[in-house]
Formats: structure tokens, C-alpha cells, sequence
């Protein structure tokens, strides 16, 4: 892909890079010298700063809307914004869902005006776009009352659309940071706007959450790395003097969310979401910008950076991802690898090809090579590698060793001997020395299935096993965050007494009707659409007259969480969007990645360099290559 240059984007403010901590990717974006145009936001809890002080010699810019401020005048009944960059100022008038409603109680009604004027814009901007029914199917109930939650949950900033609010549940007199934007939760409500062809709500999400990358938050004195993507964002409003307020998102990046976990999936998100979007709307632009490339790179560089570790799976803290607490997903949890993967080959194929990304191209395809042959050769277990571990030796030293991570056999858990099925198998939870979690992680499975991680072979055997297990891991609501739960001992040291993760409640074995459009693109790669429609079908006897809960509990999925928000946002356009996805499969096909041979060549090369023949060949054929 060329780059061209965009004269729009060489505007007023910039963010800076520091160049060195950026060893990868050497001369990799000239930006002409511009002025820091961003102000400074201050607040009793924290200080937020654009850029750091010292050492910032690499410029790049963002577009000048982002740095223009937003005012709005607060003495009019229907107050105005003005937002120069699109030379328009709009009115607005109430709502009950609003995006600061909680943010900022003065201007609760300013902002709900501001709202429903929003959603009825959006409304019919997606009603003129419908496109997506089977000829001759009217909309059900259900799909109606999501569409106007969906609409609902809409947050604008500056008048215009950026994403939507984690619940909008009106009985939640604590929404806790329920009211915010995050990332992740976004995706599925992204996928549903693109699929019904609207894009411009994602286009700006993009890129205001790529300019909040640059902010520098602090936990105490230290802050996390420039390329980190916040977990979510809010829109604070301001004043500015006695008539006048200002509207300014605020990122949390895990200094203010429960146990302070960095969201290390954010911006693995943000790139698989960016990728998304350029193929379903054809916006090519958007990904050759200088600011996007960017924010692309500065992920990478977050991601691809030397560390302490022997495996080219990324090393992360407990509930770096949707799991956003303490479960004994430290180390190499699955979810992040499979996330990992997809993000590296959205990068590569994104990645503007000249001479500044050769380096970093080069870096992506290697990782990506030894990543899928780590995880197709470790992570993959079926009653084969089970009774293959079960006789393993142990304290093998060499590098022939066959038991390389020198697990002892008594860890196989007893629940797994019963439980694995014939025909099927699946990537456990989480690899570490001397230990295999042997969990059951759905999102980081279905995941593997979507990116090609796993092998095609093993992607029809993950849905193989999820067709047999179908009680457990679908029951009465798909679908089963993680199989089985942590109980007693485990679930007291593992969780560390969490009360809200009991056994089979909410991320110890609660069941997620956000999983449904992931597991819906899974299967319609693979072929198995009904599988993904008899999950729907589960779906759809119960999100709709519960209220769409944001999780289940129970063994089997039949209790609405103890704890679970309704009008959950993602568990309404999960819902959605895998019911575009199999009206539209062929949309499908550009969400996920086919198998790719030149990157298993790279590795068999790589390991026969080695000389270490035992992990070599075998390996490559029965594993890599099928
Ligand atoms: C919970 C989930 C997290 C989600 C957030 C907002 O914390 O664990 O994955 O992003 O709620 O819905």
C-alpha cells in the first residue's frame, strides 16, 4: 500500500514521539516540525499531559478537530456546540440515556437535549441504509428494540457521534464506569453500525480514541507506556466561565478501574477494529494516515518490545482483557495471544510499505510465524496430547526435551479426563513453566478460529468440541466465558475471595451473550452456519424479555447475573451483529484471516536453522502444516 500525503492532516497541533524508546522501527515516520496545539486538562485526581517534556523529537500530527475545543453555551433552553472543524453548530433537545448524564449532574438536561437530536439524526441515517434483511423479512420485535437501544446508547462529543456507553440500564442508580465508552465493548456496536453501512460513528472513534493514546496518565508517579490505549473514555463537560462549558474526553487507561489492570487488549482492538473498518467501508484513506500509522506503530512497539522473556507469546498481568480481574490469567493468557495475532496481521496488512516499515514488517511476519507455531505446538491439547502429557517424563534437561516446560502429569485436572471428547480439542487458557492452565477460555478460542492461530484442522476441532459440549459451554445462554468455574480452594486463593466471581458467575464461569457474534463469525468461516443459528436461536428465547443482561449464572446459564447491569450494550449488538453476519456471510469474510503458508515457511525454516530436528519437522507436518 502507498502512502499518500493528506494535506488535511498537517494541522495546527501534534502529538510527540519519543524516539527512543521506539528501537523497532527506525526512521520510521518524518513529520515536519509543528506546534503543540493540545491544551493541558487538569483535574483533583489525576493530571493529565499530552505530551511528556523531554526527549521528544519525533512530531506527528492529528487532525485539528481533536485539539479544537468544543464550547457550549449553557444559558440557552436548547444550547448550541460549536465545532469548527465541521463548520456546524447544532441544537439539541432531551433524552433519558444521555452520555454525560452521570458524567456531569448540572448539565444532565443540556446533555440529554443533546442526545435525543443525536439519535433521531442516526436513526434515519441508518434506516435509509438498511440493506441488510433477506428480501421479504421484516425486522422482529426484538431486532427493533435493539436497534433503538443501540441508537440510545450513541455518546457524542462535540455533537457527533463516538461511540456508545458500556449499559444504559435506567434502574442502575450506580452505574459505576458502566456510563463509559470502552473499547472492547465498543467493537460489537462498530461492527453493527458498519454492517448496516453507517461508519462515521467508528471513523470518529477511531480517531479520538487514537489521540487519547498520546495522553500520559499516571498510577501514583508512574505511567504506563505511549503506544497503551485506555480501557474506555468518558465525556466530561466542563465550565469555562458562567455560561460557557466545554466538553473534553477523559481516558482511563486502568488508574481508575477496579484493581488497576492495564487494558493490554485495548489497543489490539483498536487495530483489529481499524482493519474492520477500511475493508467494510472501502475508506483506504483512513489507514494511510500519518497519525494513524502512527498509532498503529506505537502499539506495536507497546507489543513488540524486548522483554525478559523466552516465548514469542505477550507476557501481561491478570485481567489485561475482557476478563478485567484478578483469575489467574497472568502470564500468557490465551485470549491475549489470539488477540495478539489477529492485531499483528490486521498491522501488516495496514502498514504503509516503505522504506520506514521494511523493519517492522519484517519484526510483524517473524512474530507472527513463531507465535502460531508456539501455540498450535504448546497451547493445543486433545485426548492425544492429553495422554501424551499424562505419560510425560519429567526434569528433562536439553534441548531435545520433549516435556519442555517440565510439567508434572498430576496437574492434569480430573474434571478434563472426563471431560474432553474424542473428536475435538481446544487451546487451554494459559502456558507458563512448569504449568498449564487447562481452562477452557472461550473468547481466546474463538478468536484462534477467526485469525488462524490454530490450525484449520484444529479450528473445526475447537468447534467440535464446543458441539458436544454444547450444555456446558451454551446451556440455557451462550455462551460460557470460561469451563469449567474455580471453586472452593481454588476459587479463594485463584480469585482471591472475589465475591462477585462465585462459582459460575460472571467471569468464573458466567456465561456472555456478547460471545455470539464472535462465535457466529467462527462458524460461518469454518462452514457451520447452523451451529452459529441454533446459537442464536438459544439467544433469542431469553435476552429480549430479560432486558439483555450483560451476563448469566449459573452452571447452565438459567439465571440472569446476580450482579449483571441490563440494557448491556454489547449484549445487544453482539446480538445484532451476528444476525447481520448470517444474513450476510459473505461480509463475514472480511473479519477473519485464512491460514497463511508463507508464515509457516518462515518457521520451518527457522527451527531447521536451528538444527533441533525433534520440535522441526514432526512439528511442522503434523501440526503447522495441516
Ligand atoms: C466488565 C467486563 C469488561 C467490560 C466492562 C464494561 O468489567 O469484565 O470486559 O469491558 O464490564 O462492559
Amino acid at each position: 500500500m502507498g502512502m499518500r500525503s493528506n494535506p488535511q492532516q498537517e494541522t495546527h497541533s501534534h502529538r510527540s514521539i519519543d524516539t527512543n524508546q521506539f528501537p523497532i522501527i527506525p526512521n520510521a515516520i518524518k513529520i515536519p516540525n509543528m506546534k503543540l496545539g493540545c491544551r493541558l486538562f487538569n483535574q483533583s485526581r489525576s493530571v493529565f499531559r499530552f505530551i511528556k517534556p523531554a526527549n521528544r523529537n519525533l512530531h506527528v500530527s492529528f487532525p485539528r478537530f481533536l485539539a479544537l475545543p468544543c464550547k457550549i453555551n449553557q444559558t440557552r433552553k436548547h444550547f448550541s456546540v460549536s465545532y469548527p472543524n465541521w463548520a456546524q453548530s447544532r441544537v439539541f433537545p432531551s433524552t433519558c440515556c444521555s452520555s454525560s448524564s452521570s458524567s456531569n449532574n448540572n448539565n444532565n438536561n443540556n446533555n440529554n437535549n443533546k442526545k435525543n437530536d443525536h439519535v433521531s439524526d442516526f436513526s434515519t441515517k441508518l434506516e435509509t441504509n438498511d440493506k441488510t434483511l433477506e428480501e421479504g423479512r421484516t425486522e422482529s420485535e426484538m431486532e427493533k428494540e435493539a436497534w433503538r437501544l443501540l441508537k440510545e446508547s450513541v455518546v457524542t462529543y462535540c455533537g457527533n457521534p463516538v461511540g456508545t456507553l458500556a449499559a444504559c440500564d435506567p434502574g442502575d442508580k450506580t452505574p459505576l464506569n458502566y456510563d463509559q465508552v470502552f473499547i472492547r465493548d465498543f467493537v460489537p456496536s462498530a461492527l453493527a453500525f458498519l454492517l448496516k453501512g453507517e461508519g462515521e460513528i467508528v471513523r470518529n472513534f477511531l480517531l479520538h480514541t487514537l489521540q487519547l493514546q498520546s495522553w500520559e496518565k499516571t498510577v501514583d508517579c508512574y505511567s504506563p507506556g505511549q503506544g497503551l490505549m485506555p480501557a474506555s473514555f468518558k465525556i466530561r463537560t466542563v465550565p469555562l466561565d458562567d455560561t460557557n462549558v466545554e466538553e473534553v474526553l477523559d481516558p482511563d487507561f486502568g488508574e481508575s478501574a477496579i484493581g488497576r489492570v492495564a487494558p493490554v487488549d485495548s489497543g489490539l482492538w483498536w487495530i483489529i477494529l481499524l482493519r474492520a473498518y477500511t475493508k467494510i467501508t472501502g475508506d483506504y484513506a483512513m489507514q494511510e494516515r500519518v497519525d494513524v500509522q502512527t498509532g498503529i506503530k506505537l502499539i506495536l512497539n507497546l507489543c513488540l518490545s524486548d522483554g525478559f522473556d523466552m516465548f514469542p507469546t505477550l507476557l501481561v498481568t491478570d485481567g489485561s482483557c475482557m476478563i478485567d480481574r484478578r483469575m489467574g490469567i497472568h502470564g500468557h493468557p490465551l485470549e491475549i495471544q489470539s488477540l495478539f495475532y489477529s492485531a499483528l496481521r490486521c498491522a501488516r496488512e495496514m502498514l504503509a510499505s516503505d522504506e520506514g516499515s521494511k523493519n517492522l514488517v519484517r519484526t510483524v511476519n517473524n512474530r507472527l510465524s513463531a507465535l502460531s507455531f508456539h501455540t498450535r505446538e504448546y497451547y493445543w491439547i486433545d485426548m492425544k496430547k492429553i495422554n501424551e502429557i499424562y505419560r510425560y517424563k519429567t526434569e528433562e534437561y536439553s534441548t531435545e526435551a520433549i516435556n519442555k516446560f517440565n510439567i508434572y502429569p498430576e496437574q492434569i485436572p480430573y474434571w478434563l479426563m472426563n471431560w474432553i471428547p474424542e473428536e475435538g480439542g481446544y487451546m487451554i487458557g494459559n502456558l507458563q513453566p512448569a504449568h498449564m492452565d487447562f481452562r477452557f477460555f472461550t473468547l481466546g478460542n474463538i478468536w484462534s478460529i477467526v485469525s488462524s492461530l490454530s490450525t484449520p484442522k484444529q479450528n473445526n476441532l475447537i468447534l467440535n468440541l464446543l458441539e458436544s459440549k454444547w450444555d456446558d459451554l451454551v446451556g440455557n445462554m451462550p455462551l460460557k466465558i470460561v469451563y469449567p468455574a474455580l471453586e472452593k480452594e481454588e476459587w479463594r486463593i485463584i480469585t482471591g475471595s472475589d465475591p462477585k466471581n462465585t462459582p459460575w458467575s460472571y467471569h468464573n464461569g458466567g456465561s456472555w451473550p456478547t460471545l455470539l457474534w464472535q462465535f457466529t463469525l467462527a462458524c460461518i468461516k469454518m462452514g457451520r452456519i447452523e451451529l452459529a443459528r441454533k446459537a442464536v436461536d438459544v439467544a433469542e428465547k431469553r435476552l429480549y424479555s430479560d432486558h439483555w443482561p450483560e451476563y448469566y449464572d449459573t452452571k447452565s446459564g438459567k439465571f440472569i447475573g446476580k450482579q449483571s447491569r441490563m440494557y448491556q450494550t454489547w449484549t445487544i449488538a453482539g446480538y445484532l451483529t451476528s444476525k447481520m453476519l448470517l444474513e450476510n456471510p459473505e461480509k463475514a469474510s472480511l473479519l477473519f484471516w485464512e491460514e497463511d503458508y508463507d508464515l509457516l515457511e518462515i518457521c520451518v525454516c527457522a527451527l531447521s536453522k536451528t538444527g533441533r530436528k525433534l520440535c522441526a519437522r514432526g512439528a511442522a507436518k503434523s501440526q503447522i502444516l495441516v
